[in-house]
């Protein structure tokens, strides 16, 4: 009875898959200020050629350059897993699989997109990038691409993060990177947050801001952005390739693929190489898991936003709560971002994938479950997924349908044990749909769409 499916280092995919050649009607174009589509050379400000090319690219396959892989090759392909346990701790005939993103040295799939990125970066000439970080796992991807791509890399950590992860923090310094809390006074967007709230807890939006402002005013710097856009969706396509594969040795095919969405990355990389048999008429479900704290495919609206709180971003059309949403400090700190990737959004807005928001209580409990049975312990981002998984096997107990499910594991929560600690303890609670909030910031959309 096999339950890791492990494949060797030369099946690592040569290409990434983007989803936009299979979309049903063309991407709405990112806007600027004045309301018009922006131009390619407005984003050269912040990103290398290599990148915006993809963002804007229409070809199905695009190749992964060599130097590339041999990075990645370090930690993929990574395992599929067999969750055995789990299934009989649940008592259910569904058949549950997960693909484990937790084996890369920074502990999640965000690699699989700052190796790409700082290596587009490093051939048109830059030295130094700027981001921002929630949950602490993209600056550290990030710092780690620093590392081998010999570039300096300064990271705007979320606040509430940066105090709950001291780890996180020490892990970026150890490979390199300057880190501080978001939002600092040393950039225009940080000091204006400041003036209206000095305690304020931060969030990716703010951290955003101030790592944008960096990169427009620093000749030497670009920006790099852990999440929601096109190239960092189609970078992450190499999880549900290797899925795909792996699945096939399994001999089974999902009925289910289920991930986390923050800025929607991880849920890309497996459910958008699936996306592709669905396109061609193929029967698969595709589930995004999102907090019910910050809810932005489930009770956000489908308009143009700004990417970050400030407005320094192109505006793109994705599901939002506003962009100066700040949401409560849960301990999933890498879902608490105000919009969603524009390419998911469209594919929830025409109804190809679905979205269910989760409970943080609801969330610890899958988590704790899967750690008890599957020895792993989860990223709290990744709970969600875990969580909305076990909705589904639960619903296979009480229809007796024999189902097979696929999650992304995202990655694990070393980093996060003072948030199992308060859970053990009985101290985490569940913050309530903050209705009002979003009502609030949902005013300040700006007026195009
Ligand atoms: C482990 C983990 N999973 C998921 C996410 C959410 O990001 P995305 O939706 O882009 O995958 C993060 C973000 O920081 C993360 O650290």
């Amino acid at each position: 009875m096999t339950n890791r499916i492990l494949l060797p280092e030369s099946d690592l995919p040569t290409h990434w898959y983007n989803a936009i050649a299979d979309l049903p009607s063309p991407p709405p174009p990112p806007m600027g200020p004045d309301g018009k589509p922006v131009s390619l050379d407005a984003l050269s400000a912040i990103f290398p050629p290599g990148l915006i090319e993809q963002e804007v690219s229409g070809e199905r396959w695009i190749e992964i350059p060599e130097d590339v892989r041999e990075v990645l090759r370090m930690w993929r392909p990574t395992p599929l897993v067999r969750a055995r346990r789990l299934e009989q701790a649940l008592d259910t005939p569904a058949k549950i699989f997960f693909k484990n993103e937790s084996v890369s040295p920074a502990g999640s799939h965000k690699p699989n997109t700052s190796i790409p990125q700082a290596y587009y970066n490093k051939i048109a000439g830059i030295n130094r990038l700027a981001t921002e970080t929630g949950a602490g796992q993209w600056g550290c991807s990030l710092a780690l691409a620093g590392q081998f791509l010999d570039m300096e890399v300064r990271v705007y950590m979320v606040k509430v993060s940066y105090g709950q992860k001291p780890y996180r923090r020490s892990l970026m310094q150890t490979w390199g990177a300057e880190v501080y809390a978001s939002p600092t006074d040393m950039t225009e967007s940080g000091r204006k947050v400041l003036a209206q709230d000095p305690d304020s807890p931060g969030s990716l939006g703010i951290a955003i801001s101030e790592a944008v402002e960096e990169a427009i005013h620093r000749q030497d710097t670009n920006y790099a952005l852990g999440s929601v856009l096109n190239h960092v969706c189609l970078h992450q396509t190499v999880i549900g390739e290797e899925a795909k594969k792996q699945m096939a040795i399994a001999g089974a095919y999902p009925d289910v693929v289920i991930g986390c969405c923050g800025g929607g990355s991880n849920f890309a990389g497996i459910a958008f190489p699936y996306y592709a048999d669905k396109a061609a008429g193929k029967e698969v479900r595709l589930i995004g898991a999102e907090p019910s704290s910050c809810p932005s495919l489930t009770q956000g609206v489908y308009t143009y936003d700004y990417g970050d709180a400030t407005g320094l971003t192109p505006m793109m059309k994705m599901y939002t709560l506003g962009h100066d949403f700040v949401p409560p400090g849960i301990h999933a700190g890498g879902l608490r971002y105000h919009g969603q990737s524009p390419l998911i959004s469209q594919l929830v807005h025409e109804g190809m994938i679905e979205a269910v928001a989760i409970p943080q209580l609801e969330t610890f409990e899958a988590g704790l479950l899967f750690a008890r049975t599957e020895a792993i312990v989860p990223a709290p981002e990744s709970t969600h997924a875990i969580a909305a998984t076990i909705r589904e096997a639960r619903r296979c107990k009480e229809t007796g349908e024999p189902k097979t499910l696929l999650f992304c594991l995202s990655g694990h929560g070393h980093f996060d044990m003072a948030a199992y600690e308060r859970y053990l303890a009985g101290d985490l609670e569940d913050f309530e749909y903050p209705k009002e909030a979003i009502a609030q910031s949902l005013q300040s959309l700006p007026k195009i769409a």
